[in-house]
């Protein structure tokens, strides 16, 4: 696989996050319309034909998988992505307190502080719970300037899965840029 040129419009979605959150199975049920108990554990790369995406700009899904890959090579696609989201799952408090104790400063090891790819906080398995996670996370948008939205689906329902790539293509493609106003006087 070729990597991308800088002026190749190609959005390319990561998708991190612990094991079991269910990252192979939102990419599953996206392609597929339907769910499946039986994902690999790791979906091969898949690009999505400009024709059929909403915003029409070719879109590359990229799914990690920690069983079978070395850190040295999430490294590198945390380099190659356009847009990067965390998965965690909703009823699973560990996998939300790894968001800011491991994903996040590992985002920062490699980008820099300073980096400019948007990251989406992806809440999975909305389907097990009665209760929204979204006030427990919404705090880091306040500390960490480049998670761009909080948003929770579920890969079993099909709920909320082809907004959440439709999100991930809007962030890249129309960044919000922070608007910082001066503190002028005359
Ligand atoms: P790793 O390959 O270990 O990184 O896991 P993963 O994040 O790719 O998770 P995977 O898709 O393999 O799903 C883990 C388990 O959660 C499987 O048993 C799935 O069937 C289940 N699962 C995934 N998504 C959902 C969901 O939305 N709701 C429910 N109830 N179960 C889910």
């Amino acid at each position: 696989n070729e990597q991308s040129h800088a002026n190749d419009p190609t959005v390319r979605i990561l998708l991190v996050g612990e094991r079991e959150v269910g990252k192979t199975s939102m990419i599953y049920s996206l392609v597929f319309e339907e769910f499946d108990e039986e994902v690999p554990a790791k979906f091969e790369e898949i690009t999505i034909p400009a024709e059929v995406t909403p915003v029409n700009i070719p879109t590359v899904i990229v799914d990690y998988s920690a069983q079978e890959q070395s850190e040295k090579e999430l490294y590198e696609e945390l380099r190659r992505a356009s847009v990067i989201c965390i998965v965690y799952a909703i009823d699973n408090e560990m996998t939300i307190d790894k968001i800011s104790t491991y994903w996040l400063p590992l985002i920062h090891q490699n980008l820099g502080e300073n980096h400019n790819v948007p990251v989406i906080l992806v809440g999975n398995k909305s389907d097990l719970v009665e209760y929204s996670s979204i006030d427990t996370v919404l705090p880091l948008m306040n500390q960490y300037k480049e998670i761009e939205i909080c948003v929770e689906c579920s890969a079993k329902n099909l709920d909320n899965l082809s907004e959440i790539f439709y999100y991930a293509q809007k962030t890249v493609l129309y960044p919000v840029t922070p608007i910082y106003y001066p503190e002028e006087r005359d």
